[in-house]
């Protein structure tokens, strides 16, 4: 199943990709993370990403196109991967068709989760991500059972960089300005599933199962 996750910043892309991770075994491919990741080890890719995220700018379409089509050929994606945060642009959504169709393959499905300006900027602020994991926490909504520490791998949790108030709305302008047309290119293939990201993370995930065509075993949380 190749899925893409698409959403505003905040919107729980990452909580969600986490848990369809956990039902499907299929490996989790987040642009941002990584991006990141690259800028933790001080890969090149990092170093020409850095200055764009840090002003919560979309970072240029052939960097990020070159490190996600490199990482879905990858053995581990043979059955599948969970794209989160990828495609932003029409010219991404087009270049990642083409390359999947040299393949034989497509996108099976893509889930929009949708939720109100307001409810991004509460989750935003009191977001935690484990530095090991990436899981993300947050200090109201899903607060670790030990401060500062991933329930998953006992990881350092820290806050983003790009989470201060001004990054977040200029994250949110550019979400504004791109998206539509990113769901509108999937709407007219007719892939595209909304699903309601404003209710608890529990119930975002059931229904974003169900518009997925996956069962949900009520285990993962
Ligand atoms: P990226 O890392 O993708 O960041 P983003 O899109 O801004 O999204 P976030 O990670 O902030 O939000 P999320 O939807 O994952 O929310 P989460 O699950 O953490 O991108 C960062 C930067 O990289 C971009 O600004 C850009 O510069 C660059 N970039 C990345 N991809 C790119 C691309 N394709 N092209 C060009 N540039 C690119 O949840 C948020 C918080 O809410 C957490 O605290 C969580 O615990 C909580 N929460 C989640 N769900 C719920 C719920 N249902 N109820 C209550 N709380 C909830
Ligand atoms: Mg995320
Ligand atoms: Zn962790």
């Amino acid at each position: 199943m190749r899925i893409v996750l698409l959403g505003a910043p905040g919107a729980g892309k990452g909580t969600q990709a986490q848990a369809i991770v956990r039902r499907l075994g299929v490996p989790h491919i987040g642009s941002g993370a990584l991006l990141r990741g690259a800028l933790e080890r001080g890969d090149e890719i990092g170093f020409l990403a850095k200055p764009y995220m840090d002003r919560g700018e979309l970072v240029p379409d052939d960097v990020v196109v070159g490190m996600i089509r490199e990482r879905i050929k990858a053995p581990d994606c043979e059955r599948g991967f969970i794209l989160e945060g990828f495609p932003r642009t029409i010219a991404q959504a087009r270049t990642l068709d083409r390359a999947l169709e040299g393949e034989g393959e497509a996108i099976d499905k893509v889930a929009y989760i949708k939720v109100s300006l307001s409810e991004l900027v509460r989750r935003l602020g009191g977001r935690w991500i484990c530095r090991n994991c990436q899981k993300p926490y947050h200090v109201l909504f899903s607060p670790p059972r030990v401060e500062g520490r991933c329930d998953v791998c006992g990881g350092e949790l820290y806050q983003r960089p790009d989470d201060t108030d001004y990054t977040v709305r200029r994250r949110i302008e550019i979400y504004l300005d791109y998206m539509p047309r990113v769901t509108e290119y999937y709407s007219v293939d007719g892939k595209l599933m909304e699903v309601d990201g404003e209710q608890g993370i529990k119930e975002v995930q059931r229904e974003l199962f169900w518009a997925l065509g996956v069962e949900d075993e009520g285990n993962s949380d």
